[in-house]
């Protein structure tokens, strides 16, 4: 039984100074320490053993046990350490590696142009309003008297949604001049952008998806002049404060009198060269005093309220104010087209 203590002490000594994971050695533990292990197997023929050598063989068994123990539990100290020193080998972190760039976006031109405008509306006391790109032909045509006929109602112009012309995608901002006459209590001084939808071939100025920015006052006592002193001061304010301006007599249907405004060539100084196709002058708006039957229409009495509305193309404004020379660079976001602002 001592050569058998002996040769379990030392394989054991042995195999548990080999292992290299924490595995092996559970299992090395198991095999000579467990319930069924080498050492319990040995222990349990003690029995057989004559009195005096009983003690001095469980003596020397426990102290073979102590010895495996301790040298399993060295062995797992060793282990870990060793796992701990590899670990920190492979995660060290090089904190003079130069980092990685973000590349960083940025606002796009256009919604630069919009926001400065809306500076400008705010300034004046305007609110900004935000309305639905699926509209009602009430609102884009109905209400705005806009007769069955027109032109603009055809399916071939607009974008319909329901075979019965009823809902379609918005052809004009003016819209929102019904749902916030509808919507809020007077005085009424509100400018709305936002996108419109119109069937037209893509070219260097036309876009089937393109940007207005549409704006209504509405109180007793405003007329005509209200509507040139606001929009002389609002372009002023975007085009510089020598810009030359004029109001031409012009037709929509929800307005009258009817006007739209040019802006005199900046290029040419209104002598006509390629920028204004020779006319001298650029139309930037259409606008109008509020038609008595349209305020009628949102239960707003013409005889004792008038107003003025006027609509904008946003796309034109970028373009002329980055001197972009073709639409179609401002829907594409190439990048590096984007970059340059
Ligand atoms: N909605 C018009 C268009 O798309 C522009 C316009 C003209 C808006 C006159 C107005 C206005 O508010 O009074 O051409």
């Amino acid at each position: 039984m001592k050569e058998q203590l002996e040769a379990i002490h030392k394989s054991a000594l042995e195999s548990v100074s080999e292992t290299k994971a924490a595995t092996d050695l559970e299992a090395l533990r198991v095999k000579y320490l467990g319930k069924k292990g080498e050492l319990t197997g040995l222990l349990k023929q003690m029995g057989g053993l004559s009195a005096e050598l009983r003690p001095i063989m469980g003596q020397m068994a426990n102290d073979v046990r102590a010895a495996v123990e301790k040298a399993i539990d060295e062995q797992s100290a060793i282990l870990e350490r060793r796992a701990m020193e590899q670990r920190l080998a492979s995660e060290t972190l090089d904190v003079t590696i130069p980092g990685k760039k973000l590349r960083m976006g940025h606002k796009h031109p256009m919604y630069s142009v919009l926001d400065e405008i809306k500076d400008i509306f705010i300034g004046m006391g305007f609110e900004i309003l935000d309305g639905p790109e699926v509209e009602l032909a009430d609102y884009n045509f109905t209400k705005l008297n806009t007769p069955d006929d027109h032109p603009a109602r055809e399916w071939s112009d607009t974008f319909y949604l329901t075979e019965d012309s009823n809902v379609l995608l918005r052809t004009q901002t003016s819209s929102m001049q019904i749902r916030a006459m509808e919507t809020r209590s007077l005085p009424i001084r509100v400018m709305s952008p936002g996108r419109v939808y119109r069937k037209d071939e893509v070219d260097a100025t036309h876009s089937p998806m393109f940007h207005q920015i549409e704006g209504l006052v509405v109180d007793q006592g405003i007329t005509m002049g209200d509507l040139k002193g606001t929009l002389n001061a609002v372009i002023r304010k975007i085009y510089g404060e020598n810009t030359v301006t004029r109001f031409r007599p012009h037709h929509f249907p929800f307005t009258e009198p009817s006007c739209e405004m040019d802006i005199q060539c900046h290029k040419c100084g209104g002598v006509g060269c390629p920028t204004c196709k020779g006319e001298g002058w650029i139309e930037v708006l259409g606008a109008g005093m509020v038609h008595p039957k349209v305020l009628r229409g949102c239960g707003i009495d013409p005889d004792v309220y008038s107003g003025f509305a006027f609509g904008m193309g946003l796309e034109r404004l970028a373009l002329g104010q980055y001197k972009i020379s073709d639409m179609r660079l401002i829907f594409e976001n190439d990048v590096r087209f984007l970059e340059q602002f």
